[in-house]
């Protein structure tokens, strides 16, 4: 048989099929990138490994957030809580539950239950738990009303922005340190004009008498 084509034309389907696949595979990152949500949009809610409620044991059964969150007034990091945590009740209570199938898996075998992170930072940012719980900032601020939440999801961007508003004016979210687990602290006092201008005057004097001072340089929040 007579060659038609020189022996280097080959390559030449391979060459323009990787060239289109690569064309493809810019396209779709392209798209990807700019449709789907970022894990800092509010309303980020990833699916978990098992189907936990923070409505049914933080709401229902107002199990305190430190039962189980036990590193938060003492440390940077919230912890999520072992296992081990979930058997202090799960060893007597719904123990033929197929929900909970994974946590005894978990038990037995002693591998962690894989918990998908929902709230992060970049690693360029410093932040601590204890600092801001020890002062009087509520999960609530944060977090939002978790006590309602079947799936935890993002209830506020964690942007620099939203950082700072607060530190400009922390006399409008500061409570009682004694009552930062507390749900829906202040709603009334809140949602009347009055008596939220009498609360912030309060919160005002106390911020002075104690010092109370969120950085604003860049070098308090950034290494
Ligand atoms: C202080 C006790 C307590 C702790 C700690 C606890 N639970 Fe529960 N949990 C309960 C009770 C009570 C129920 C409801 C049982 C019922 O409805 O009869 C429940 C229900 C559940 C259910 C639903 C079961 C079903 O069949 O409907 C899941 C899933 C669950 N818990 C997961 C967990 C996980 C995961 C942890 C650890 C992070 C945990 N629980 C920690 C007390 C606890
Ligand atoms: C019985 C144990 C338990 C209690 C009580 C509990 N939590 Fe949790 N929490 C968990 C577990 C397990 C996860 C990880 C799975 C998930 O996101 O639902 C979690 C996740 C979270 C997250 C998301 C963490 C992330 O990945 O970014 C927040 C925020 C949170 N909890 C806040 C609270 C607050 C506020 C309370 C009190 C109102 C509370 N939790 C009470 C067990 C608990
Ligand atoms: C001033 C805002 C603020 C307050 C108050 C706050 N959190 Fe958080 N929380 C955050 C931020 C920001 C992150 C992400 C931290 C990171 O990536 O380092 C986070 C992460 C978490 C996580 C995931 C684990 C971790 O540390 O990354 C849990 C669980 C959590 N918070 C629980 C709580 C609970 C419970 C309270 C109240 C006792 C609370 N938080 C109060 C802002 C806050
Ligand atoms: C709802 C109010 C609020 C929000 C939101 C908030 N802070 Fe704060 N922050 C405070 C208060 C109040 C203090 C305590 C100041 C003091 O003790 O003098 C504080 C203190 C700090 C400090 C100094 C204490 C320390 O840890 O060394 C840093 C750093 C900090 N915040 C970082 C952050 C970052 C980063 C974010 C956003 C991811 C954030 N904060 C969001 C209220 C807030
Ligand atoms: C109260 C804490 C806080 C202070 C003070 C602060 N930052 Fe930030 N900064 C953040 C957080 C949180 C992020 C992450 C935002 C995100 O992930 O969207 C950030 C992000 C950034 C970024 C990344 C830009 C981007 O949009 O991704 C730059 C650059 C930056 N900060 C510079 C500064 C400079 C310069 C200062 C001083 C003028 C400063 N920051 C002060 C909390 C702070």
């Amino acid at each position: 048989m007579p060659q038609i084509f020189p022996r280097k034309a080959n390559s030449l389907p391979a060459v323009s099929l990787m060239g289109a696949l690569g064309g493809g595979i810019v396209v779709v990152l392209v798209i990807w990138y700019y449709f789907s949500p970022r894990f800092t949009d509010v309303g980020y809610q990833p699916a978990q490994p098992v189907p936990y409620s923070h409505a049914q044991h933080a709401g229902q059964f107002a199990i305190d957030c430190r039962y189980c969150h036990n590193h938060v007034e003492t440390s940077e990091h919230a912890n999520i809580p072992s296992t081990q945590t979930c058997m202090n009740c799960h060893s007597q209570v719904r123990t033929e539950s197929l929900k909970l199938l994974p946590v005894r898996e978990s038990w037995a075998t002693g591998t962690p239950i894989p918990w998908v992170n929902v709230h992060f930072l970049p690693d360029y940012v410093q932040f601590s738990h204890a600092a801001h719980v020890n002062v009087g900032v509520g999960c609530e601020s944060c977090h939002g009303r978790v006590d309602q939440m079947e799936v935890v999801s993002l209830e506020e961007p964690l942007s620099m922005s939203w950082c700072l508003d607060c530190h400009r004016n922390p006399e409008e979210h500061l409570r009682d340190p004694a009552a930062v687990v507390q749900m829906g602290f202040n709603e009334e006092v809140r949602a009347d004009g009055e008596s939220f201008a009498a609360y912030v005057d309060a919160n005002r004097a106390r911020v002075e008498a104690e010092g109370i001072q969120p950085p604003q340089n860049c070098s308090a929040c950034h290494y």
